[in-house]
């Protein structure tokens, strides 16, 4: 069900010491938006398929959340140059010369400082630093990213256990910008915790702050929790991880949950309820493309709590149709881009 074949942009500026490729999935719904990466590769090939990998995940991600956006994503091959903010505004020039087509931001490697770089050749870039005290929506997403997770695990315990957060166990795996406030927020739900991360001081401060119980990383999947949430790392779902879990659901923040597609299946045939990774984490792609669009914090609100209901809707048609909860988001997905009116690149960019 492809709408398309990825359309990619290299681009090598030797002087400022930069090459990589953007890769635009899909402009079905909007101008294609998703962030900036800066990693190894072997070659350029390598870069392309993985550029690809990801702006189709962010064609889905972003359909799901019904944002007004394509799929696109930009990958930096390490290592930059010595002058980083010379190698990020070259960067900006290449996003620049897509006129709009394609809209970047910060992601694994890069930061708030590399987007004011970029902002600078272009104006087609989100999270830029922020004023906290403002109305407009901009900032760390990570809050908004939670608070998503939190609500979606509310609706996916209520479908599989039909309990609420206050009666169960929740096993948090990696306890950063997301995971942690995950944890405050289902400790004020009074749901118990178990948590997991390779700093033993992060876990301490869990410990300390909401009585979380301490668990090995290598164990966390395995805890004797109600709920499995994976905020670390990509990867955390693989068929083995399937095999040992004891949780009876799946809600977390991480990327790219599952280590292969079959795990989806495999988790449903061992009747785990998933709830899809990118249709959960969508509050900070959410947040970044509202402060592009110059969206307020109430907006960002409002869009926020639309995914726990879309879940619930997800959720019931699964079950209905007999798909397991992960091909059922990518069949909506890919629905909803194919069906959309193609509108022009520039039809979502603020004046
Ligand atoms: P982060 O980098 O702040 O936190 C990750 C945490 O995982 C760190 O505390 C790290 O020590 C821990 N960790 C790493 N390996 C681990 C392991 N093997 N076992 C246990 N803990 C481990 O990342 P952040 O921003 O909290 O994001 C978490 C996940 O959610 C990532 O996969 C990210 O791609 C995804 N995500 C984040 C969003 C956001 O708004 N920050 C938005 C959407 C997805």
């Amino acid at each position: 069900m492809r709408p398309s074949e990825p359309q990619f942009h290299a681009f090598s500026d030797d002087d400022a010491g930069v090459r990589g490729v953007i890769a635009i999935d899909s402009l079905a719904l909007g101008p294609a938006a998703g962030g900036c990466r800066l990693w190894h590769y072997p070659d350029r090939a390598a870069a392309e398929r993985d550029a690809a990998l990801l702006a189709r995940g962010m064609s889905y991600k972003n359909a799901m959340a019904d944002l007004p956006f394509g799929g696109g994503k930009a990958v930096l091959m390490a290592p930059l140059g010595a002058d980083r903010r010379a190698a990020f505004r070259a960067f900006g020039r290449a996003v620049e010369a897509l006129n709009g087509r394609y809209v970047t931001a910060e992601d694994v490697g890069t930061t708030t400082a590399d987007m004011r770089a970029v902002r600078e050749e272009t104006r087609h870039v989100a999270g830029l630093p922020h004023d906290p005290a403002s109305a407009c929506a901009g900032g760390d997403p990570s809050p908004w990213t939670a608070l998503g997770v939190f609500h979606s695990m509310e609706v996916a315990v209520r479908h599989r256990l039909g309990a609420e957060l206050a009666e169960v166990t929740v096993a948090v795996q990696g306890l950063g910008s997301v995971g942690r406030r995950l944890c405050g927020l289902l400790a004020d739900a009074g749901a118990r915790l178990i948590v997991a991360d390779i700093s033993e001081a992060r876990v301490a401060e869990m410990a300390a702050l909401h009585g979380a119980l301490p668990c090995a990383p290598e164990q966390i999947h395995a805890a004797d929790a109600h709920v499995y949430a994976p905020c670390a790392l990509g990867g955390a779902l693989t068929l083995d991880v399937v095999e040992r879990l004891n949780a009876a659901v799946v809600c977390g923040a991480a990327n790219n949950q599952l280590a292969e597609p079959k795990v989806d299946a495999a988790l449903a045939s061992r009747d785990v309820l998933y709830a899809p990774d990118y249709v959960v984490n969508s509050g900070g792609i959410i947040n970044v493309a509202a402060e592009y669009l110059g969206e307020s914090t109430l907006d960002v609100e409002h869009r926020v709590q639309a995914i726990a209901p879309r879940l619930d809707a997800l959720f019931v048609r699964a079950r209905t149709e007999g798909v397991a909860p992960g091909a059922m988001a990518d069949r909506i997905a890919a629905q909803r881009i194919a069906q959309a009116q193609p509108v022009r690149a520039r039809a979502a960019v603020p004046a």
